[in-house]
Protein backbone atom coordinates (compact mmCIF):
# COMPACT_ATOMS: atom_id res chain seq x y z
CA UNK A 1 0.00 0.00 0.00
CA UNK A 2 1.08 3.44 -1.20
CA UNK A 3 1.61 6.04 1.83
CA UNK A 4 1.32 9.82 1.97
CA UNK A 5 1.73 12.64 4.72
CA UNK A 6 -1.12 14.72 4.69
CA UNK A 7 -2.99 17.58 7.11
CA UNK A 8 -6.96 17.87 7.92
CA UNK A 9 -6.12 21.13 9.27
CA UNK A 10 -3.70 23.56 9.57
CA UNK A 11 -1.50 24.17 12.28
CA UNK A 12 1.56 23.14 13.92
CA UNK A 13 3.83 20.13 12.68
CA UNK A 14 1.33 18.02 14.26
CA UNK A 15 -0.76 18.10 12.43
CA UNK A 16 1.02 16.46 9.59
CA UNK A 17 -0.25 12.52 9.31
CA UNK A 18 1.32 9.68 7.58
CA UNK A 19 -2.14 7.67 5.98
CA UNK A 20 -2.35 5.23 3.42
CA UNK A 21 -2.63 6.63 -0.35
CA UNK A 22 -4.37 4.22 -3.03
CA UNK A 23 -2.57 5.06 -6.19
CA UNK A 24 -4.25 4.84 -9.67
CA UNK A 25 -2.56 3.62 -12.68
CA UNK A 26 -1.31 6.76 -14.40
CA UNK A 27 -3.53 8.72 -16.37
CA UNK A 28 -2.91 9.74 -20.08
CA UNK A 29 0.18 12.03 -19.89
CA UNK A 30 1.27 10.89 -16.76
CA UNK A 31 3.90 9.12 -15.17
CA UNK A 32 3.97 7.10 -12.19
CA UNK A 33 6.97 8.09 -9.96
CA UNK A 34 8.33 6.46 -6.88
CA UNK A 35 10.09 8.63 -5.00
CA UNK A 36 13.31 8.33 -3.51
CA UNK A 37 14.34 12.17 -1.67
CA UNK A 38 12.27 14.37 -1.21
CA UNK A 39 13.22 18.34 -0.87
CA UNK A 40 11.43 19.95 2.52
CA UNK A 41 11.03 24.23 2.15
CA UNK A 42 9.71 26.35 3.76
CA UNK A 43 6.73 27.28 1.37
CA UNK A 44 5.40 23.35 3.03
CA UNK A 45 5.77 25.24 6.60
CA UNK A 46 3.56 28.19 4.98
CA UNK A 47 1.26 25.77 3.34
CA UNK A 48 0.60 23.74 6.64
CA UNK A 49 0.55 27.05 8.57
CA UNK A 50 -2.85 27.86 6.13
CA UNK A 51 -0.80 30.58 4.42
CA UNK A 52 -1.95 29.86 1.29
CA UNK A 53 -5.52 28.13 0.48
CA UNK A 54 -5.74 24.51 0.30
CA UNK A 55 -8.35 21.45 0.30
CA UNK A 56 -8.16 19.78 3.07
CA UNK A 57 -7.50 16.80 3.78
CA UNK A 58 -4.11 17.96 1.66
CA UNK A 59 -1.45 16.49 0.59
CA UNK A 60 2.12 18.37 0.75
CA UNK A 61 5.16 19.26 -0.86
CA UNK A 62 6.60 20.40 -4.34
CA UNK A 63 9.67 18.67 -5.09
CA UNK A 64 11.29 15.35 -5.15
CA UNK A 65 13.78 13.06 -6.99
CA UNK A 66 12.76 9.05 -8.54
CA UNK A 67 12.69 6.43 -11.16
CA UNK A 68 9.94 6.05 -13.33
CA UNK A 69 7.86 3.13 -12.37
CA UNK A 70 5.24 3.46 -14.91
CA UNK A 71 4.15 5.43 -18.35
CA UNK A 72 0.26 6.45 -18.94
CA UNK A 73 -1.55 6.45 -22.33
CA UNK A 74 0.73 9.30 -24.89
CA UNK A 75 4.02 9.22 -22.69
CA UNK A 76 6.97 9.59 -24.51
CA UNK A 77 10.62 9.84 -24.19
CA UNK A 78 10.75 8.84 -20.57
CA UNK A 79 11.51 5.13 -19.74
CA UNK A 80 10.73 2.44 -16.91
CA UNK A 81 13.71 2.92 -14.73
CA UNK A 82 14.79 6.28 -15.52
CA UNK A 83 15.84 8.65 -12.86
CA UNK A 84 13.81 12.29 -12.70
CA UNK A 85 12.73 15.06 -10.49
CA UNK A 86 10.07 17.23 -9.84
CA UNK A 87 9.81 20.94 -8.38
CA UNK A 88 6.23 22.05 -8.94
CA UNK A 89 2.59 21.77 -8.26
CA UNK A 90 0.16 20.03 -7.81
CA UNK A 91 1.54 19.50 -4.41
CA UNK A 92 2.25 15.55 -2.89
CA UNK A 93 5.72 14.87 -3.25
CA UNK A 94 6.08 13.77 0.66
CA UNK A 95 4.44 10.11 -1.05
CA UNK A 96 6.38 6.94 -1.18
CA UNK A 97 4.97 7.35 -4.90
CA UNK A 98 2.81 9.29 -6.85
CA UNK A 99 1.20 10.04 -10.28
CA UNK A 100 3.08 13.30 -12.24
CA UNK A 101 2.66 15.28 -15.20
CA UNK A 102 5.20 13.99 -17.97
CA UNK A 103 5.85 17.22 -19.22
CA UNK A 104 7.09 18.72 -16.34
CA UNK A 105 9.59 16.05 -15.14
CA UNK A 106 13.34 17.21 -15.42
CA UNK A 107 15.72 13.89 -16.07
CA UNK A 108 18.27 13.56 -13.83
CA UNK A 109 22.03 13.39 -14.85
CA UNK A 110 24.30 10.31 -13.51
CA UNK A 111 26.20 13.63 -11.91
CA UNK A 112 23.77 14.86 -9.61
CA UNK A 113 22.64 12.04 -6.87
CA UNK A 114 18.97 11.67 -5.52
CA UNK A 115 19.32 13.30 -2.44
CA UNK A 116 21.35 15.72 -3.97
CA UNK A 117 18.70 16.82 -6.45
CA UNK A 118 16.08 16.63 -3.78
CA UNK A 119 18.38 19.23 -1.61
CA UNK A 120 19.44 21.54 -4.75
CA UNK A 121 15.95 21.51 -7.42
CA UNK A 122 13.64 23.78 -5.95
CA UNK A 123 15.90 25.59 -3.94
CA UNK A 124 18.85 26.17 -6.63
CA UNK A 125 16.33 27.00 -9.33
CA UNK A 126 14.76 30.04 -6.85
CA UNK A 127 19.02 30.80 -6.25
CA UNK A 128 18.79 30.71 -10.74
CA UNK A 129 15.87 33.09 -10.97
CA UNK A 130 17.38 35.55 -8.00
CA UNK A 131 21.04 35.44 -9.29
CA UNK A 132 20.02 35.85 -13.16
CA UNK A 133 16.50 37.51 -13.57
CA UNK A 134 16.69 39.57 -9.75
CA UNK A 135 19.76 40.90 -8.86
CA UNK A 136 21.14 44.20 -10.08
CA UNK A 137 24.10 44.08 -10.98
CA UNK A 138 24.26 47.47 -12.40
CA UNK A 139 24.02 48.73 -9.02
CA UNK A 140 27.49 47.20 -8.04
CA UNK A 141 28.85 43.90 -6.88
CA UNK A 142 27.40 44.44 -3.03
CA UNK A 143 24.69 42.49 -2.40
CA UNK A 144 23.00 41.57 1.37
CA UNK A 145 21.95 38.27 1.65
CA UNK A 146 19.47 37.10 4.59
CA UNK A 147 19.02 33.69 6.21
CA UNK A 148 22.77 32.83 4.15
CA UNK A 149 23.31 29.56 6.06
CA UNK A 150 19.91 28.23 4.80
CA UNK A 151 19.06 25.98 1.85
CA UNK A 152 18.74 28.98 -0.36
CA UNK A 153 21.03 30.87 1.39
CA UNK A 154 24.29 28.90 1.20
CA UNK A 155 23.29 28.45 -2.54
CA UNK A 156 23.02 31.87 -3.58
CA UNK A 157 25.71 33.05 -1.32
CA UNK A 158 28.06 30.63 -3.75
CA UNK A 159 26.22 31.47 -6.77
CA UNK A 160 26.74 35.51 -6.73
CA UNK A 161 30.30 34.82 -5.50
CA UNK A 162 30.88 32.80 -8.36
CA UNK A 163 29.62 35.63 -10.29
CA UNK A 164 31.57 38.67 -8.92
CA UNK A 165 29.35 39.64 -6.37
CA UNK A 166 30.60 40.48 -2.61
CA UNK A 167 28.11 39.08 -0.13
CA UNK A 168 27.47 40.04 3.04
CA UNK A 169 25.69 37.07 5.00
CA UNK A 170 23.18 37.64 7.66
CA UNK A 171 22.97 35.17 10.07
CA UNK A 172 21.64 33.99 13.50
CA UNK A 173 24.77 32.47 14.88
CA UNK A 174 28.82 31.87 14.62
CA UNK A 175 28.51 28.30 13.32
CA UNK A 176 25.96 29.44 10.48
CA UNK A 177 28.53 32.27 9.87
CA UNK A 178 31.31 29.61 9.21
CA UNK A 179 29.25 27.97 6.65
CA UNK A 180 28.49 31.05 4.92
CA UNK A 181 32.08 32.04 5.05
CA UNK A 182 32.78 29.39 3.41
CA UNK A 183 30.88 29.39 0.37
CA UNK A 184 32.49 32.94 -0.39
CA UNK A 185 30.70 35.31 1.72
CA UNK A 186 33.31 38.86 2.45
CA UNK A 187 31.13 39.50 5.63
CA UNK A 188 28.84 38.12 8.21
CA UNK A 189 26.77 39.84 10.69
CA UNK A 190 25.17 37.42 13.03
CA UNK A 191 21.81 39.07 14.66
CA UNK A 192 21.02 36.28 17.55
CA UNK A 193 17.43 34.88 17.69
CA UNK A 194 15.16 37.92 19.92
CA UNK A 195 17.64 39.98 18.60
CA UNK A 196 17.58 43.54 17.18
CA UNK A 197 17.99 43.68 13.32
CA UNK A 198 18.37 47.55 14.09
CA UNK A 199 22.03 48.09 13.80
CA UNK A 200 22.18 45.90 10.75
CA UNK A 201 22.17 48.67 8.40
CA UNK A 202 24.95 50.72 9.90
CA UNK A 203 27.00 47.85 9.58
CA UNK A 204 26.14 47.22 6.13
CA UNK A 205 27.04 50.68 5.39
CA UNK A 206 30.59 50.71 7.14
CA UNK A 207 31.62 47.40 5.61
CA UNK A 208 30.45 49.05 1.52
CA UNK A 209 32.52 52.33 1.88
CA UNK A 210 29.54 54.22 3.28
CA UNK A 211 27.28 53.45 -0.13
CA UNK A 212 25.25 50.44 0.72
CA UNK A 213 24.40 47.30 -0.81
CA UNK A 214 22.98 47.51 -4.90
CA UNK A 215 20.75 44.48 -3.83
CA UNK A 216 19.00 43.30 -0.85
CA UNK A 217 17.82 39.40 -0.56
CA UNK A 218 15.48 39.19 2.23
CA UNK A 219 13.82 35.89 2.83
CA UNK A 220 12.91 36.85 6.58
CA UNK A 221 10.40 38.94 5.80
CA UNK A 222 8.72 40.85 8.67
CA UNK A 223 11.75 41.34 11.06
CA UNK A 224 14.44 42.46 8.35
CA UNK A 225 12.14 44.51 6.37
CA UNK A 226 13.08 48.20 7.60
CA UNK A 227 16.85 47.05 7.83
CA UNK A 228 16.67 45.78 4.20
CA UNK A 229 15.58 49.35 3.07
CA UNK A 230 18.14 50.92 5.05
CA UNK A 231 21.19 49.06 3.47
CA UNK A 232 20.57 49.79 0.36
CA UNK A 233 22.38 52.47 -1.76
CA UNK A 234 20.64 54.67 -4.21
CA UNK A 235 18.19 53.20 -6.45
CA UNK A 236 18.76 49.64 -4.65
CA UNK A 237 16.79 46.96 -4.76
CA UNK A 238 15.25 45.43 -2.22
CA UNK A 239 14.01 41.82 -3.53
CA UNK A 240 11.56 39.84 -0.74
CA UNK A 241 10.88 36.68 -1.92
CA UNK A 242 10.05 35.08 1.42
CA UNK A 243 8.03 35.98 5.20
CA UNK A 244 10.21 33.40 7.34
CA UNK A 245 9.49 36.08 10.45
CA UNK A 246 6.05 37.31 9.12
CA UNK A 247 4.32 38.55 6.39
CA UNK A 248 6.25 42.11 4.90
CA UNK A 249 4.65 45.64 5.89
CA UNK A 250 2.57 47.02 2.35
CA UNK A 251 5.05 49.21 0.43
CA UNK A 252 4.62 53.18 0.09
CA UNK A 253 5.83 54.51 -2.99
CA UNK A 254 6.87 57.64 -1.44
CA UNK A 255 8.72 56.50 0.82
CA UNK A 256 10.69 54.58 -1.56
CA UNK A 257 11.47 57.66 -3.11
CA UNK A 258 12.26 59.21 0.11
CA UNK A 259 14.65 56.73 1.07
CA UNK A 260 17.06 56.98 -2.13
CA UNK A 261 14.57 56.38 -5.24
CA UNK A 262 14.68 52.32 -4.29
CA UNK A 263 12.74 49.43 -6.31
CA UNK A 264 11.18 46.57 -4.57
CA UNK A 265 10.40 43.08 -6.11
CA UNK A 266 8.59 39.81 -4.71
CA UNK A 267 10.25 37.51 -7.14
CA UNK A 268 8.48 34.00 -6.94
CA UNK A 269 9.96 30.80 -8.12
CA UNK A 270 6.50 29.56 -10.25
CA UNK A 271 6.60 32.42 -12.64
CA UNK A 272 10.22 31.60 -13.06
CA UNK A 273 9.50 28.01 -14.40
CA UNK A 274 6.21 29.00 -15.67
CA UNK A 275 6.98 26.56 -19.09
CA UNK A 276 8.20 23.58 -19.32
CA UNK A 277 11.02 25.01 -21.62
CA UNK A 278 11.78 27.18 -18.97
CA UNK A 279 11.90 24.78 -15.96
CA UNK A 280 14.21 22.41 -18.38
CA UNK A 281 16.63 25.51 -19.44
CA UNK A 282 16.60 26.96 -16.07
CA UNK A 283 17.15 22.91 -14.46
CA UNK A 284 20.40 22.74 -17.19
CA UNK A 285 22.14 25.75 -16.05
CA UNK A 286 21.51 24.59 -12.35
CA UNK A 287 22.60 20.83 -13.33
CA UNK A 288 26.12 21.67 -15.29
CA UNK A 289 26.90 24.22 -12.22
CA UNK A 290 26.57 21.15 -9.84
CA UNK A 291 28.42 19.52 -12.16
CA UNK A 292 31.51 21.66 -12.57
CA UNK A 293 31.69 21.79 -8.46
CA UNK A 294 30.27 25.63 -8.54
CA UNK A 295 27.18 24.65 -6.36
CA UNK A 296 26.73 21.89 -3.71
CA UNK A 297 23.97 21.32 -1.51
CA UNK A 298 24.93 21.28 1.98
CA UNK A 299 22.43 18.79 3.15
CA UNK A 300 21.79 19.14 7.38
CA UNK A 301 20.11 15.91 7.91
CA UNK A 302 18.63 13.15 6.18
CA UNK A 303 15.32 11.87 7.89
CA UNK A 304 12.35 9.20 7.25
CA UNK A 305 9.28 10.83 5.50
CA UNK A 306 7.15 9.42 8.39
CA UNK A 307 8.41 11.60 10.45
CA UNK A 308 7.78 15.05 7.94
CA UNK A 309 6.45 16.61 11.46
CA UNK A 310 9.77 16.75 12.78
CA UNK A 311 11.47 17.83 9.95
CA UNK A 312 9.17 21.38 9.64
CA UNK A 313 9.71 21.50 13.51
CA UNK A 314 13.97 21.60 12.54
CA UNK A 315 13.73 23.93 9.49
CA UNK A 316 11.31 26.45 12.16
CA UNK A 317 13.33 26.03 14.85
CA UNK A 318 16.37 27.49 12.76
CA UNK A 319 18.76 25.09 13.73
CA UNK A 320 19.62 23.67 10.30
CA UNK A 321 22.52 24.95 7.87
CA UNK A 322 21.77 24.26 4.32
CA UNK A 323 18.96 21.56 3.27
CA UNK A 324 16.63 18.88 5.09
CA UNK A 325 16.30 15.88 2.92
CA UNK A 326 13.22 13.41 3.76
CA UNK A 327 13.46 9.55 2.96
CA UNK A 328 10.93 7.35 1.73
N1 LIG B 1 9.84 33.49 -3.60
C1 LIG B 1 10.17 32.27 -3.95
O1 LIG B 1 9.90 31.86 -5.07
C2 LIG B 1 10.86 31.36 -2.96
C3 LIG B 1 11.32 30.10 -3.38
C4 LIG B 1 12.00 29.31 -2.45
C5 LIG B 1 12.19 29.77 -1.16
N2 LIG B 1 11.69 30.98 -0.79
C6 LIG B 1 11.89 31.51 0.56
O2 LIG B 1 13.27 31.47 0.85
C7 LIG B 1 13.46 31.28 2.23
C8 LIG B 1 14.43 30.17 2.45
O3 LIG B 1 13.82 28.92 2.20
P1 LIG B 1 14.52 27.58 2.69
O4 LIG B 1 13.58 26.48 2.41
O5 LIG B 1 15.89 27.53 2.11
O6 LIG B 1 14.59 27.80 4.27
P2 LIG B 1 15.88 28.13 5.19
O7 LIG B 1 16.54 29.37 4.70
O8 LIG B 1 16.72 26.90 5.27
O9 LIG B 1 15.23 28.38 6.60
C9 LIG B 1 14.74 29.63 6.95
C10 LIG B 1 15.79 30.47 7.69
O10 LIG B 1 15.23 31.76 7.90
C11 LIG B 1 15.86 32.36 8.99
N3 LIG B 1 14.88 33.02 9.87
C12 LIG B 1 14.92 34.31 10.23
N4 LIG B 1 13.90 34.60 11.03
C13 LIG B 1 13.18 33.47 11.19
C14 LIG B 1 12.01 33.16 11.92
N5 LIG B 1 11.36 34.07 12.66
N6 LIG B 1 11.55 31.88 11.85
C15 LIG B 1 12.17 30.96 11.10
N7 LIG B 1 13.29 31.21 10.39
C16 LIG B 1 13.80 32.46 10.43
C17 LIG B 1 16.60 31.25 9.75
O11 LIG B 1 18.00 31.47 9.58
P3 LIG B 1 18.82 32.25 10.77
O12 LIG B 1 18.48 31.50 12.04
O13 LIG B 1 20.25 32.14 10.39
O14 LIG B 1 18.29 33.65 10.77
C18 LIG B 1 16.15 29.97 9.07
O15 LIG B 1 17.15 28.99 9.06
C19 LIG B 1 12.06 31.05 2.84
O16 LIG B 1 11.60 32.25 3.41
C20 LIG B 1 11.23 30.66 1.63
O17 LIG B 1 9.90 30.98 1.78
C21 LIG B 1 11.03 31.77 -1.68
Amino acid sequence: MNHRIQFQATGGPEVLQWVEAPLADPGPGEVRVRNTAIGVNFIDIYQRLGFYPVTLPAPLGFEAAGVVEGLGAGVTGLAVGQRVAYVDGPTGSYAEARNYSAHRLVSLPDTVSDDQAAAVLFKGLTTHMLVHRVWRRENGPWALVHAAAGGVGLLLTRWLTHEGGRVIGVVSTPEKAKAVEAEGAEAVIVVPRGGSYAGLAAEVKQLTGGLGVGTAFDSTGKDTWEASLDSLAPFGLLASFGRASGAPPAVELVELGRRGSLAVQRPTFFNHIATPEALRAAAKDLFDAHAQGILTAHIHTRMPLKEAGAAHALLESRATTGAVVLVP
